[in-house]
This record gives C-alpha cells, structure tokens and sequence, in this order.
C-alpha cells in the first residue's frame, strides 16, 4: 500500500506560528512528509509565504501584502503574535522554504492564494522558482482558483495539481479532469470511502483538509486518503505508525 503523506499545514502550526520556518522546521521534526504552505505577490513581484492578504493578523501591520516590498517584510515581526519566544520569525520567501527542504524528500504542496487578489504573473514565478531547485516531481501546486490551476499544468505539464473546494462536488474526479488536475484537496467532510476509491479508480488523489482530531484522521486514513493535512504532524505520524490514541 502507498505511504499517506503526512502534510503539516502552514507548517507544524499547532505549535509554531504558522507558515514561517519555525513551523516547517518543527514539521520535519515530528515526522511530517509533506509540507503546506501558502504563497502570494510582493508589491516587486517576490513570491512570499503567507495566509491572509493582508499582514495584520500575523505582524500586526494594517497592509495588504500586494502594497508591501519584500525589504519591508523583512522588518516584520511575524511570529509573536503566537508566542513572544517567536519575536524572530519573518514571513518567509517561497525559496527559502525550497531550499530547507530540498535535501530531504518532503513533498511541498504549494498553495496559491490567488483566489481574492489576482497576482498577475505568480504561476509563472512559482514554477520558475521550484524548477530552478529541480523539484518539480515533489511539488503539487494547489488552489482555490481553477483557473489558475489550468494555466500551472499547461505551464508545467510536469508539476501535480490539486483543486481545493469547501462543498461536495458531483463527481469531483471527472470535474478534475476538466482541469487536468491531479489531486482533490476537499475539505475533510466531503470525503467518504466510496468516493476516495472512486477518485483512485480515475487515477485522482485525495487530500483532505484540515484533520487534527485523530479518530477523523484514522477514518480518513482507512477511507482511502493519499494525504491528510493537519496542523499536528505528530498526531498524524502516531496514527499512521499504528499508535494513535
Ligand atoms: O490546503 C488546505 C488548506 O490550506 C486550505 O485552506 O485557508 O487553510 O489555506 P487555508
Ligand atoms: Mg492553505
């Protein structure tokens, strides 16, 4: 049977603020294999890696991240609003998260928040970014916007895409196939047994999201997911060693 890819979502951040290399660190330690992180566009064009389009919740800067330039990221505090420990944490750059896990074989899955602010451009520059670091057989690139999604694969026919949606869709692995996606990234109500074997019969994964309590991950795990996505990787790991509570 295929290994279920353990994804830490935003990075391990249960225990670190996410989606900074706190929380990816933390993720690698307990036993995560695959990482989600969430990426957008500096006001100069950088693919930085944050949730929200604006930095107030996570700095405390009242800004959207399209008016920002990546210096000015650089002076922000991104971490204490989780915990004061954290006051040294900056909102990362897409390639600095390549390169702490390119010499592993953790599988990222990057989320493209482009489904509020457009981006123009930024398909492009995460491709470029995760083919420069020869890692395009360890990425699925994701997203809300299908659209998006589309113009990735026809980029990048090389790279994995997983569609993202809240509702249960009808038949979502021919809709897949619509997008010429790889993967659908539900969210962990709309899967069961019957439509996780149904999705692998057309040759679709499924990753759901966000699963933190463990009796959902085991059933989950015995529904059929490829990959689950949590905030606690160290839950996930002992469920799927046989020894979760
Ligand atoms: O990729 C799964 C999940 O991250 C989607 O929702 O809002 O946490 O980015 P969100
Ligand atoms: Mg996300």
């Amino acid at each position: 049977m295929k290994k279920i890819i353990n994804f830490a979502h935003r990075g391990a951040s249960g225990y670190c603020p996410e989606n900074t290399l706190a929380a990816f660190s933390k993720a690698l330690e307990l036993g995560a294999t695959g990482i989600e992180t969430d990426v957008q566009l500096t006001r100069d064009g950088q693919v930085v890696i944050i949730h929200d389009e604006s930095l107030l919740r996570t700095t405390g800067l009242n800004q959207l991240i399209k008016d920002t330039d990546l210096t000015e990221l650089g002076t922000l505090d991104a971490g204490s609003w989780f915990s004061p420990e954290y006051k040294a944490e900056r909102i990362p750059a897409l390639e600095q998260l390549l390169k702490l896990i390119k010499h592993t074989d953790t599988i990222l899955n990057i989320e493209l928040k482009n489904g509020i602010m457009p981006y123009p451009g930024l398909e492009q520059k995460v491709i470029e970014l995760v083919r420069a670091c020869q890692m395009t057989d360890r990425v699925i690139i994701s997203s809300f916007n299908h659209y998006s999604l589309v113009q990735c694969k026809q980029a990048a026919p090389e790279i994995r895409t997983g569609i993202l949606y809240m509702e249960r869709l009808y038949r979502p692995w021919e809709y897949a196939k619509t997008v010429q996606a790889d993967a659908l990234h539900a969210y962990k109500l709309a899967v069961t047994p019957e439509w996780t074997a149904e999705a692998a019969a057309h040759g679709i994964a499924c990753h759901p999201f966000t699963v933190n309590d463990t009796d959902e991950m085991k059933q989950l795990a015995r529904a059929g997911a490829a990959g689950i996505i949590t905030d606690y990787p160290d839950r996930l790991a002992e469920v799927l060693a046989g020894r979760g509570a």
